[in-house]
């Protein structure tokens, strides 16, 4: 029996993989890999001393996905394969509904057929849209702003009426926060393409020398500094989570959400504070004027991961950026050009 790992190759897919592996699981991976590389599976074989099946093709393609299930013995999914960033998805929306949605359509129809009937889905608080309210319960009110977001209020609808129509499927919602971080072997991490959105990975980036400042988006909201507050989760933490919800959806049926977070809010200058600290470097930054978009607060309540899933984040913010921090030096160009090591700025 094994569990099919959609996206394995990418950053929250790779370290989950690490994480079933340990946990004496037998996974499966299929990857397009439009968004990773080969290597970091690899890496994955190295840390666990484990090997596994690895499928190139994207899930759009029914067929190849059909022979999966027809080779191996699968017992669940779980599902992260998807396009996540939020300004691409404004204009290119058409891609992302496709890849994401149909995407996502196309695995359960191949599911349905084979009689596999749990999953763990990969969905983002991004769904609870602009509330404000915190810290934000699964039970609040969900809405999108974005094109990325709508794919994942329609996949959670969608993954609804399939358990409505068949009361056998069982499905975990996980909602990740702010996923940062990577294994502390620093072998495996965020790679991102170009120039990166979120937070940390800019701010590792600022540390190794290969940005030359930080853009602060905003320090006028009405928070203890003024900048955006968040709650950032160490990667691994998450991963032990889809450990968590793959045991809770062997073991019952229904479809529910859950926030994986830690509860904590950080602002922009505390996590500055604490890369500063773990890296021993200055972050030099600059403040603009605010994110189209961003809601000043958001942090997570995770008491129901904790009641039914047995799951807490056990790494703090220094521990999230140390790791990051590692794995940024050991692999300044991601897996890029592996052999390019590239000695940080004094
Ligand atoms: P990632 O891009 O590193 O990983 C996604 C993986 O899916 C990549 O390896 C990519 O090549 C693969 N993929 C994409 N579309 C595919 C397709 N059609 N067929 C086959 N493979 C495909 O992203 P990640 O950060 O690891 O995120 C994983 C999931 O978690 C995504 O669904 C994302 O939306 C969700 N999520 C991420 C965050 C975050 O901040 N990283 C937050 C909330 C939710
Ligand atoms: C964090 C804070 C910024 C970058 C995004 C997606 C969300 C989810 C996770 C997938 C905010 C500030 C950031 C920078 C900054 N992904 N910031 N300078 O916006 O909470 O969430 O990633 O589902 O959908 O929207 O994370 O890391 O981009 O921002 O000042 O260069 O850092 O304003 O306050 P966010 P983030």
């Amino acid at each position: 029996m094994a569990i099919l790992v959609t996206g394995g190759a990418g950053y929250i897919g790779s370290h989950t993989c690490v994480e079933l592996l340990i946990e004496g699981y037998e996974i499966v991976v299929v990857d397009n890999f439009s968004n990773s590389h080969h290597e970091s599976l690899r890496r994955v074989t190295e840390i666990t001393g484990k090997t596994f099946k690895i499928y190139e093709f994207d899930l759009m393609d029914k067929e190849e996905l059909e022979n999966i299930f027809e080779e191996n013995d699968i017992e669940a999914v779980v599902h992260f394969a998807g396009l996540k960033a939020v300004g691409e998805s404004v204009n290119e929306p058409l891609w992302y509904y496709a890849n994401n949605v149909i995407g996502t359509v196309i695995l359960c129809e191949v599911m349905k057929k084979h009689n596999v009937k749990k999953l763990v889905f990969s969905s983002s608080a991004t769904v609870y849209g602009n509330s404000d309210e915190v810290p934000i319960k699964e039970d609040a009110l969900l809405s999108a702003t974005n094109p990325y977001g709508r794919t994942k209020l329609m996949i959670e609808e969608i993954l609804r009426d399939l358990y409505l129509s068949d009361p056998k499927w069982s499905i975990a919602l996980l909602r990740y926060f702010n996923p940062i971080g990577a294994h502390e072997s620093g072998r495996i991490g965020e790679a991102p393409n170009g120039v990166p959105n979120n937070l940390l990975p800019y701010i590792s980036q600022v540390a190794v020398g290969k940005l030359d400042r930080l853009n602060i988006f905003g320090d006028n909201y009405p928070t203890k500094d003024g900048t955006g507050i968040r709650d950032y989760i160490h990667v691994v933490d998450l991963a032990a989570g889809h450990c968590r919800a793959i045991e809770k959806v062997q073991s019952s049926t229904g479809v529910e959400a859950y926030n994986l977070g830690t509860g904590r809010g950080y602002s922009v200058f505390e996590m500055i504070d604490a890369f500063e600290m773990a890296s021993d470097k200055l972050i030099p930054y600059t403040i603009l004027k605010r994110r189209p978009g961003d809601v000043a607060v958001c942090y997570a309540n995770a008491t129901k991961a904790f009641e039914e899933l047995g799951w807490e984040a056990v790494h703090g913010i220094d521990k999230m950026c140390q790791d990051t921090w590692r794995w940024q030096v050991n692999n300044p160009n991601g897996y890029d050009n592996l052999n390019a090591l590239m000695k940080p700025k004094e």
